[in-house]
């Protein structure tokens, strides 16, 4: 199907896929049709080795080295100068490209066979969480695309962290598994993080990752960030269950039974990883329960819990009540 110019869905260790030869501006237009993805919203480019790096991107010097050979195959991608060998829409026209090599084996031997490097963003529906088992792909995509490579649940359940090498400072665009710690370890120098990792871009900005301007893994339902001790929260679910008895918690574990209002819980305070695999099922399941309005809990900003906090932030639009300093109220 890939060698005849159509789109697939595939796992990976992070998410799933939507997969089309990355050298093929018509086949990749499919993906962007399949998803309703806007057009100026570039893809990563997935190789089955790091050695291919080169046929798509210049000036690889030795952090490329160095990262390939920490963190590949696994959940990290580089956004590098382009070489203009990959179809025009996968970059957007950026001069960069972003590329990978996935952990996932069976995602590693498709690249391989097809013969050519996949572009490949989450297979959701543009806006909606990305899908990290084959049932979320084919509640998105059923009928839109031909096929969908079953490799079960996706070990990580949240994307790459996506790490741009085109500035004098290392920066990361979108958090992911692999840290921005862990990252500046390997490089033996500072890296930064993207100001829109914790914040919403305004109008006016332009994005270096063009991802972060878009509305992004929101349900249906409304979710306001509740920032708080655990006290406060259950307080304030108890007030929330007076005035509105139809609203949802999305809350860690520990909450469950200290939350008087109906519960989905995405994993254990202590476990950023847990929370990581379970977010974007728990997301889904609150628009499966119908749920409208959801108070939803915040992890700490540091390892892991760094992405999924950002995932939870763009998934409340970045609204967020915060109790720590007196409700400075929707910002
Ligand atoms: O884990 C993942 O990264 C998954 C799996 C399938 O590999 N893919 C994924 O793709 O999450 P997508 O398209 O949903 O997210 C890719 C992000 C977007 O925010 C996009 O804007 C950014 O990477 N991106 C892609 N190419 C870029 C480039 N040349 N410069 C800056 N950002 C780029
Ligand atoms: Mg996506």
């Amino acid at each position: 199907m890939l060698r005849g110019g159509n789109i697939v869905a595939m796992p990976s260790e992070t998410v799933y896929g939507l997969a089309a030869n990355a050298l093929d501006e018509q086949a990749v237009n499919r993906i962007f049709v399949a998803k309703g993805r806007p057009q100026d919203n570039p893809l990563i480019v997935h190789l089955s080795d790091a050695r291919q790096v080169g046929e798509v991107a210049r000036d690889i010097g030795g952090d490329v080295q160095k990262l390939a050979g920490a963190f590949w195959p696994g959940p990290l991608t580089l956004v590098l100068p382009d070489k203009g060998v990959v179809a025009p829409n996968v970059t957007a026209g950026l001069g960069t490209v972003a590329v990978r090599v996935p952990a996932n084996a069976m995602a590693r031997k498709l690249i391989e066979q097809a013969g050519f490097p996949l572009a490949a963003p989450s297979a959701n529906r543009s806006g909606s969480p990305s899908p990290t088992t084959v049932r979320h792909v084919l509640d998105d995509m059923s009928g839109r695309i031909p096929a969908v490579l079953d490799g079960g649940s996706c070990a990580i359940g949240i994307e790459s962290t996506v790490l741009s090498l085109v500035c004098a400072i290392p920066e990361v665009l979108r958090p992911g598994f692999v840290t921005p710690d862990e990252i500046a370890q390997v490089l033996g120098r500072p890296v930064r993080l993207s100001a829109y990792v914790e914040k919403a871009p305004g109008g006016k900005a332009i994005a270096h990752s063009p991802g972060v301007k878009y509305k992004h893994y929101a349900p249906k339902a409304d979710i306001t960030i509740i920032l708080s001790d655990d006290d406060d929260y259950y307080a304030h679910m108890a007030l929330i269950q007076r005035q509105n008895p139809g609203a949802y918690a999305l809350c860690f574990t520990e909450d469950v039974p200290h939350v008087p209002l109906p519960s989905v819980s995405f994993g254990s305070r202590e476990a950023p990883e847990e929370q990581a695999a379970r977010l974007f099922s728990a997301l889904r399941l609150l628009d499966e329960k119908g749920a409208k309005t959801v108070y939803a809990r915040l992890p700490a900003a540091h390892g892991v819990g760094l992405a999924v906090r950002n995932r939870l932030l763009r998934a409340a639009s970045f609204r967020v009540v915060d109790l720590m300093n007196h409700a400075r109220g929707k910002r």
